[in-house]
């Protein structure tokens, strides 16, 4: 199963970024080659079905899987990226995360109205970089498809945040 072995190679950091903080540390499952094609797989398996015009990848862990994921359903791939990255104009929202606050930019022109984007990040933990991200897609009249993530930190209920935007939340592991 996709979920053990995602399971099986990330890693717990005790008190990162800050003391009380237990951090899920993806960086193993890079390391992995056919792991990673299999996530690929496994989340184009799991959206199969589903329209998408183009994935929208969270800066800087939605980067890796995200363009992966993109050029597997042969749609653009956009960045969502951290402030004064972008060179072209830009739509931005700032929001609360787990640990501090955070803004996020996209370019005016990354989607097309009535685009049915998928916003794809290796992690949903409070839902607050997802509902972020969704709310500049609007703004750019795209339409929210869904969610992909490899893993979902369930137990601070962020999917319940991204209802309101889709139903179609997929994640291949769960805590
Ligand atoms: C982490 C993670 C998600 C976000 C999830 O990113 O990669 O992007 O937090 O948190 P939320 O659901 O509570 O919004 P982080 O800001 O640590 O930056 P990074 O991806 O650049 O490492
Ligand atoms: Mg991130």
């Amino acid at each position: 199963m996709i979920s053990t072995k995602i399971q099986s190679v990330i890693r717990d950091i005790h008190d990162f970024p800050k003391p009380g903080i237990v951090f899920k540390d993806v960086t193993p499952i890079f390391k992995d080659a056919g792991l990673c094609l299999e996530i690929v797989d496994a989340f184009a398996d799991q959206l199969s079905g589903l329209e998408i015009d183009v994935v929208a990848g969270v800066e800087s862990r939605g980067f890796l899987f995200g363009l992966m994921l993109a050029a597997k359903l042969n749609v653009p791939f956009v960045p969502v990226r951290k402030p004064g990255k972008l060179p072209f104009s830009i739509v931005k929202k700032s929001y609360e995360l787990e640990y501090g606050s955070a803004t996020i930019e996209m370019h005016t022109d990354a989607i097309e109205p009535g685009n049915r984007v998928l916003v794809h990040d290796d992690l949903l933990a409070t839902g607050g970089t997802a509902v972020a991200a969704s709310e500049l897609i609007q703004e750019l009249g795209g339409v929210v498809a869904g969610y992909a993530f490899v893993i979902n930190l369930d137990f601070l209920k962020g999917s319940e945040r991204l209802r309101e935007f889709s139903p179609n939340i997929v994640s291949l592991a769960s805590y």
